[in-house]
């Protein structure tokens, strides 16, 4: 395990997570904390697999408040949980351990996140199909996310066809509207008649990456939300959907909006919102993108 280089402090959290030295959460929550008086430090525990039972050893211990989970263990850190909430289980996935008193409760605020960020938009996600393009842990967050804030119904589209079929039939369990699945070349013409898109494949993380929706499906008024984000620009699915005249949140958007509910459960405090935003936008030299409200939230 690389040694947390982190600074001295009273309590500690942490992202765990493999191959995460590029994580934005040290700036946003290390502002938050000395923004409230806390006396805390947020760092990285960066492990491989073989070492995840000795992180999860360091988060047990009296001075970790817990933290963040990331790929690739949001699925393999329930075998080692207390307590689940449903949305975990619906899942297979988390992405929020708090320890209390030695007990690991898990929770997804990936789900959180998406769901705030549809209930600004309920009324527009409502009219029409949602297509999610990956079948991962970010797919699931978001079908859980649109349990809540339902289109008329709902395709996942996977280059692994009998992942995308195997999502969706757990899915068709707690999805409220149908919950199709198909292949992602196939997809086309579901595409460019969706409300919402949300791209849930790393696409788009890498320089060069090709973007994981054609052109043709991007169109004046349409909700794109694309988990990922690059540090140092827009990549190509966000750059092509704003040209078009598309309505977009990012990586960055989710990353703000789901920093205050991991805020609020390490600490028992309020977030304070406007630190978390201007250490992010220092921490990049840029302004998350919103699709902002249609009245609905
Ligand atoms: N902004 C944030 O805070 C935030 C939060 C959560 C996730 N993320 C990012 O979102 C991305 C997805 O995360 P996840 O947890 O859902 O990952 P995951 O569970 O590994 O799922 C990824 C999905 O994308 C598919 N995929 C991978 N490479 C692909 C490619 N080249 N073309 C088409 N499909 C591809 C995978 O298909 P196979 O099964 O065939 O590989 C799988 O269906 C990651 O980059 C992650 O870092 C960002």
């Amino acid at each position: 395990m690389n040694r947390p280089s982190v600074r001295k402090a009273t309590r500690y959290a942490f992202l765990l997570g493999e191959h995460i030295s590029h994580s934005l959460s040290p700036a946003v929550h290390n502002p938050a904390f000395a923004a409230l008086g806390l006396d805390y430090e947020y760092g990285l525990l960066d492990v491989p697999p073989a070492r995840l039972q000795e992180a999860l050893a360091r988060m047990r211990q009296p001075d970790c408040l817990g933290g963040n989970i990331t790929m690739p263990y949001k699925h393999d850190v329930l075998a080692a949980a207390e307590e689940c909430s449903e949305t975990v289980r619906r899942c297979g996935a988390a992405s929020i351990l708090i320890n209390r008193d030695g007990r690991f409760v898990l929770q997804n605020n990936d789900v959180e996140a998406i769901a705030a960020c549809l209930s600004r938009r309920a009324a527009t996600v409502a009219k029409g199909p949602a297509v999610i393009v990956g079948a991962g842990g970010s797919a699931a967050a978001m079908l859980e996310a649109l349990r809540r804030v339902p289109p008329t119904r709902v395709l996942v589209l996977a280059r692994r066809p009998e992942a995308a079929e195997a999502l969706a039939e757990r899915a068709r369990g707690w999805v409220p509207v149908p919950v199709e699945a198909g292949h992602l070349q196939e997809g086309a013409k579901a595409l460019a008649e969706a409300t919402l898109i949300f791209n849930a494949t790393p696409l788009g993380v890498r320089e060069g990456d090709p973007s994981p929706v054609p052109r043709e499906a991007l169109r004046p008024g349409l909700l794109v939300y694309d988990i990922v984000y690059r540090r140092d620009g827009l990549n190509r699915l966000q750059s092509e959907a704003l040209a078009a005249g598309a309505l977009v949140c990012d990586g960055m958007r989710h990353i703000f909006e789901q920093a205050p509910f991991t805020f609020q459960m390490l600490t028992g405090r309020e977030a304070p919102r406007e630190v978390m935003l201007e250490s992010l936008v220092a921490a990049t030299g840029r302004r998350p993108l919103d699709w902002g409200s249609d009245g609905t939230a």
